[in-house]
């Protein structure tokens, strides 16, 4: 846990403080993202905690310690520190950076080479081709994924992050972000982390601390500087956007509709038709009765017909697993004209419907939708 308590810094001759008073908690094993414009003061914060620069006045503990209590070596080796401008020795390898705290503690030869080359695979680099390359022969990506591998070498259960992937491609940056996320739910690591981009805030972040000119202006979960942003300035800064960003914080289980109206392949398709007609539907999900997905059925395909309505039932050729996030969902859902996505499970199993008014219904928009053509998609059940 890091505790910041009236923490400030003024630089020697400045007027005004790069950090003022701010006062915030990380608690043990979650990741706190610093966001905030140019100048606010995140990279001296991150500097303040592991005394790297002398504090003002105020207070910082970390794990109930006062900073001030304990040996700064002692404490830099507790927590890992990926720089904002890389700073790997020019004159050491991939391998040696990487291996700079691991042969501080006299790790030996074999562990430090094991962790190395873990790591370097880790943070998407292929051993072989980097661990004995120079920094110069590294790209600002790849040094930057070096920078962040060296910060983790030891292990330490404290890790600053200082826009750690910022020189990275959008690509390689969600690869790293997914990746950096899947281990940190096993390790657990208490981590502040810095960035300007309010998307990888909110999806790094399970708490965000926004900062202007020193302050502490908000903090909170990503979804409350969404919904409940504090003043004009946070509103702008988190975007016109904000509505839709928050669908990237939820799965697309937590918006469907659960039991959708269906019918069953094997129901009569005079029948199917005769109900459709009554609920005013245009449009019926076919399952069969395992309530696996078979397709959907229109009223047109059903009149005069004397089979079955798994007969006549038409492919669903996009469906959607409950694991998605919403973002993803919603586009999906806009590339494709039925209006609704049906949700499926590995099996194929029906586990729910999304349409466009449980996602407004959801972020908060007044759009009322009234079915479209799947008429009262929402009355749930079997048809028949
Ligand atoms: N060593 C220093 N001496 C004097 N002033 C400094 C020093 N380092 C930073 N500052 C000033 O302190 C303020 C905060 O700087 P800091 O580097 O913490 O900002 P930041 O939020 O990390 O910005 P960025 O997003 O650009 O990295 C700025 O106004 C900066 O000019
Ligand atoms: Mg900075």
């Amino acid at each position: 846990m890091i505790e910041l308590n009236h923490v400030t810094k003024i630089y020697p001759g400045a007027s005004q403080p790069a950090v003022d008073s701010v006062s915030l908690t990380v608690p043990e094993g979650e990741i706190c993202v610093f966001i905030g414009p140019s100048g606010c003061g995140k990279t001296t914060l991150m500097r303040l905690i592991n005394r790297l620069i002398p504090i003002t006045s105020g207070g910082i503990s970390v794990d109930g310690k006062d900073i001030m209590g304990l040996d700064p070596i002692e404490l830099r080796r507790h927590i890992g520190y990926a720089i904002q401008q890389v700073g790997l020795f020019p004159h050491m390898t991939v391998r040696d950076n990487i291996a700079t705290v691991p042969k501080l503690l006299c790790w030996s030869r074999v562990k430090i080479d094991a962790r190395v080359d873990e790591l370097l695979t880790l943070v998407n680099l292929e051993p072989k081709t980097f661990r004995d390359r120079f920094p110069r022969q590294l790209s600002g990506g790849q040094a930057q994924r070096v920078g962040v591998a060296r910060a983790m070498a030891a292990d330490p259960p404290i890790m600053l992050m200082d826009e750690p992937f910022g020189a990275i491609d959008p690509i390689n940056r969600e690869v790293l972000q997914d990746e950096f996320l899947r281990i940190q739910e096993k390790l657990k690591k208490t981590i502040i982390f810095v960035t300007h981009d309010i998307n990888e805030a909110i999806k790094m972040g399970q708490r965000i601390a926004l900062l202007k000119e020193g302050r502490l202006i908000q903090t909170g979960l990503p979804d409350e500087l969404l919904n409940r942003p504090a003043d004009e300035f946070v509103k702008s800064f988190v975007g016109a956007d904000r509505v839709l960003k928050r669908l990237n914080l939820l799965k697309v289980k937590d918006a469907m509709m659960t039991n959708p109206v269906h019918c069953r392949s094997e129901d009569l398709s005079e029948k199917v038709l005769e109900q459709m007609v009554k609920n005013d539907l245009a449009f019926l999900i076919v399952a069969d009765r395992e309530r696996r997905l078979l397709g959907y059925v229109n009223q047109y395909d059903l009149r005069g017909h004397k089979g079955h309505a798994g007969d006549v039932a038409r492919k669903l050729t996009l469906t959607v697993s409950p694991e998605r996030n919403l973002k993803e969902a919603l586009s999906q859902m806009l590339g494709y004209d039925l209006g609704i996505l049906v949700v499926v499970d590995e099996d194929g199993r029906i586990q729910g419907v999304l349409n466009s008014t449980t996602l407004s219904t959801l972020v908060g928009s007044t759009y009322d939708e009234r079915g479209g053509h799947w008429g009262r998609i929402t009355a749930a059940g079997r048809i028949l």
